[in-house]
């Protein structure tokens, strides 16, 4: 199984923090969002993957480079984010005629993937969500797919498509994929993946749904805290704690971050090279290098190399920021 994991596009709901850094790169739970998807792909013993980059692209390659030799990992480029089912079709060569297995980068898990990888027909995870409006849906019938629809204003069902499709026949998926290109047609200004599943249901393609608990999504600054509680909670380990501090579990602190006469956690991931002196820090992540003194955070997101000094009577920060007092 070749698995593609498309990350080209802009995060600009995690701005500013993706001015800079790719928003698969962001620290989660003590490494990078991406680094959690390809050790469960190397789990699964899936060891070719072509990863669709764009935006700060080359960032993501050194990284993958530097981290994941064991990869056999090439890098496909989507010169404009033009949408999902866009992005496949930039992948389309390095996988050919193989099944593929299409990951979103920006989306943890923790679902059964053996059992998805073991569906014989083509499958695609799904979950109940109170509101299905933001999402692509499906309708199922005797657990496979009969319809899907990208972002409904009245969505036929409660069932939202979480990022993980495992596909079997990709010489129609292409097809139905090219339709759409060629024909321009797109749904909220998009190629849509969705678009091009709904093509090949109705050229008879048989697509189980496959249910999905555990779904961690990324992509905005409240879901990331919430990932990084979720994955802090379930991989739960000692920390070393400072002599003159307290590592509240669960938490990361990297081993290179230098903690003085602060507390730390619970649900704290404290980047490589970071600096937390007098300082209470819960609920937040604290990027590489970046410096917190004097200072107490809750649901804080600080980038790398970033300087937070003193409670919020001095700041600094980038275009789109969010400063919450209360
Ligand atoms: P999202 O729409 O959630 O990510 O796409 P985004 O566009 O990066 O984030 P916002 O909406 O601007 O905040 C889900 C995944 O699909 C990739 C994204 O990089 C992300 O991993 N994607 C999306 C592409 O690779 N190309 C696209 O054209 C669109």
């Amino acid at each position: 199984m070749h698995a593609v994991i498309p990350v080209a596009g802009y995060g600009t709901r995690l701005r500013p923090h993706t001015y800079t850094i790719p928003k698969v790169l962001l620290n989660v739970a003590g490494k990078p969002i991406l680094a959690h998807i390809l050790d469960a792909l190397i789990r699964h013993q899936i060891e070719r993957v072509t990863i669709v980059i764009g935006h700060m692209g080359e960032q993501i390659q050194q990284y993958v480079r530097m981290h994941y030799s064991q990869l056999t990992c090439d890098f496909v480029v989507q010169h404009e984010p033009l949408g999902l089912g866009h992005a496949i079709w930039c992948a389309r060569t390095s996988f050919g005629t193989e099944p593929v297995f299409i990951i979103l980068g920006d989306t943890i898990f923790d679902a059964d993937l053996k059992a998805l990888l073991q569906i014989p027909t083509s499958a695609i995870g799904i979950k109940a969500v109170d509101d299905p409006r933001r999402f692509g849906v499906v309708e199922v019938s005797g657990g496979m797919v009969v319809r899907l629809i990208e972002k409904p204003s009245e969505p036929p069902s409660n069932l939202a498509i979480v990022g993980l499709y495992v596909i079997r026949n990709t010489p129609l998926l292409l097809e139905c994929l090219e339709h759409l290109i060629m024909r321009h047609t797109t749904t909220k200004g998009e190629f849509q993946l969705t678009d091009a599943l709904q093509c090949m249901v109705e050229h008879g393609e048989q697509i189980a749904a496959f249910p999905v608990e555990g779904w961690y999504d990324c992509g905005k600054p409240e879901t990331l805290l919430e990932t990084n509680r979720f994955l802090l909670a379930r991989n739960t380990q000692a920390v070393a704690p400072p002599c003159d501090s307290v590592v509240l579990p669960p938490s990361y602190v990297a081993p290179t971050a230098i903690v003085e006469r602060s507390v730390i956690g619970p649900y704290a991931t404290v980047g490589e090279g970071a600096i937390i002196r007098d300082s209470r820090i819960q609920n937040s992540i604290v990027g590489a290098g970046a410096s917190v003194i004097a200072a107490v955070l809750d649901g804080s997101l600080i980038g790398n190399n970033a300087i937070v000094n003193g409670s919020f009577h001095s700041l600094n920060v980038g275009d789109s920021s969010q400063i919450n007092y209360a």
